[in-house]
């Protein structure tokens, strides 16, 4: 077991480094990716308030396939260029949306989901899957959540 403990009320610099320090911890050494996705989307659910959706979508043979996740059951196979998720596979560019309601093209997985931030994982400059981070309130996540995730996303992108 790991008991990682978390003060959610700290700044979120602090948090995310905790964060991307315990996924690195978790993940070193262990060459199962699902395993290490699975342990990470674990961490993003344990630290980080107010998400309704917490995961790993992989690009596979130029679609995305989802992969292991905290939160309610999700589209399975999400085209590249579709939704938040397909749209920073395709450019390779982190998606902070703060209304998903008024994002083209928005893949409702979860009728709860209000605001959305989604983070390439990139290896040898490919994409090779995307953290999906998804919230019950609009605005959840800004440029701190953005940097913090895109920290994880490289220390994992070796590992999964
Ligand atoms: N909303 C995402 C789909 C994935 S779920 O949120 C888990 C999208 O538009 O790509």
């Amino acid at each position: 077991m790991h008991d990682f403990a978390v003060d959610p009320a700290q700044p979120k610099t602090e948090l995310y480094r905790e964060l991307v320090a315990a996924a690195d911890a978790l993940t070193a050494g262990e060459r199962d990716s699902v395993a290490n996705m699975a342990n990470v989307a674990a961490l993003l659910w344990q630290y980080l308030p107010d998400l309704n959706w917490a995961g790993f979508y992989r690009a596979i043979d130029g679609e995305l396939v989802l992969g292991p996740f905290c939160g309610k059951p999700a589209c399975i196979r999400i085209p590249f260029g579709q939704g938040v998720c397909g749209t920073a596979a395709a450019s390779g560019a982190s998606q902070l949306v703060a209304d998903v309601n008024a994002f083209p093209g928005h893949i409702a997985c979860d009728a709860d989901s209000r605001s959305e931030l989604v983070v390439p994982v990139r290896r040898d400059g490919q994409v090779i899957a995307v953290l999906d981070l998804d919230a019950p309130r609009e605005g959840r996540f800004d440029a701190e959540d953005q940097a913090g995730i895109e920290a994880l996303a490289q220390v994992v992108a070796d590992r999964i």
